[in-house]
C-alpha cells in the first residue's frame, strides 16, 4: 500500500479511508500531539458564525464537522467513505451525514453560508474542480475554511521530516490497518504550497484569500469568501 508518487485514483482513495477508519482519529493525535482538534476548532471560529449553514466536506470521522456544530451552526457533513462517515455518525448522529463526491456536490447552487475542508483538498483527483464546488453550493459572500498540511520552511523541517517521512510511515505499518501512512508524506509532497493554493482559490472563485501556518508552519488554514 505505499504510494511513491501519492497520487491514487479516487476509488484508491475512497478504499484507503474504508481501512484506515478505525485507527485514523488515534493517528491525528498521536501525529499532531494532540494539536489538530485546536485548528480544527480555529478553522471553524475564522470561518463560521452561529446559525449558518455549514458544509463540511471530506468531513471524515467528523471532528470538524462535530466543531462546527458545537459553535452553533447547522452542520452536513459529506465524505466518500462509508466507514468514516459510520464513525462520524456515532459521534454526532444529529448532523446530517452524506455519503458523496466533493468533486459533485450533490446540493443546489447557494445553499451553504460556510463550507470547511480539513485534511481533505490533498487527496481529491482534481483540486479545482473540488473548489469550484465549493464556491458553486456557496451564496456569494459565504466563508470557505481550508486546513490543510503543510511542509515547514524553517528550523522544523529537518524534525519535520524525521517525523512524517520515517516515524508516521513506521507507526502506520504498526497499527492495524494503518499501512496507508506510508502514503501521507507522497500526499503532502506533491500538494502545492500554501502561496499556490491560495492564487488557486482566487483563480476558482474566492476573493479575500489569506493563509496562516499553524504548528510551526506543519500546517495552514486558507480562508477566502465566494465572489
Ligand atoms: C484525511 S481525511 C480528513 C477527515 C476530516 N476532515 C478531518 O478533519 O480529520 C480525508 C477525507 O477525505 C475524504 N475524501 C477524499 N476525497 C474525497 C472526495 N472526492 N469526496 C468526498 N470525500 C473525499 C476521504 O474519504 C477522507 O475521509
Amino acid at each position: 500500500m505505499t504510494h511513491e508518487s501519492g497520487t491514487l485514483p479516487a476509488e484508491g482513495v475512497r478504499s484507503m479511508f474504508d481501512r484506515i477508519a478505525p485507527v485514523y482519529d488515534l493517528m491525528n493525535r498521536v501525529m499532531t500531539v494532540g494539536l489538530d482538534q485546536r485548528w480544527r476548532r480555529l478553522t471553524v471560529r475564522s470561518v463560521v458564525a452561529p446559525g449558518d449553514r455549514v458544509l463540511d466536506a471530506c468531513c471524515g470521522t467528523g471532528d470538524l464537522a462535530v466543531a462546527a456544530r458545537k459553535a452553533g451552526a447547522n452542520v452536513v457533513g459529506l465524505d466518500f467513505s462509508g466507514r468514516m462517515l459510520e464513525r462520524a455518525r456515532s459521534k454526532d448522529p444529529e448532523i446530517e451525514w452524506i455519503q458523496g463526491d466533493l468533486l459533485e456536490l450533490p446540493f443546489e447552487d447557494a445553499s451553504f453560508d460556510a463550507a470547511t475542508v480539513g485534511f481533505g483538498v490533498r487527496n481529491v483527483a482534481d483540486l479545482e474542480q473540488g473548489l469550484a464546488e465549493l464556491r458553486r453550493v456557496l451564496r456569494p459572500g459565504g466563508r470557505v475554511g481550508i486546513l490543510e498540511i503543510t511542509r515547514p520552511r524553517g528550523p522544523l523541517r529537518h524534525f519535520y521530516r524525521l517525523w512524517f517521512e520515517v516515524l508516521i510511515p513506521l507507526a502506520g505499518k504498526i497499527l492495524p490497518g494503518g499501512k496507508a501512512y506510508t502514503y501521507l508524506p507522497a500526499s503532502v509532497r506533491r500538494f502545492p504550497g500554501p502561496e499556490e493554493l491560495a492564487a488557486l482559490m482566487a483563480s476558482n472563485g474566492f476573493g479575500e484569500v489569506g493563509f496562516r501556518r499553524l504548528g510551526g508552519g506543519i500546517v495552514a488554514l486558507h480562508t477566502g469568501t465566494a465572489r
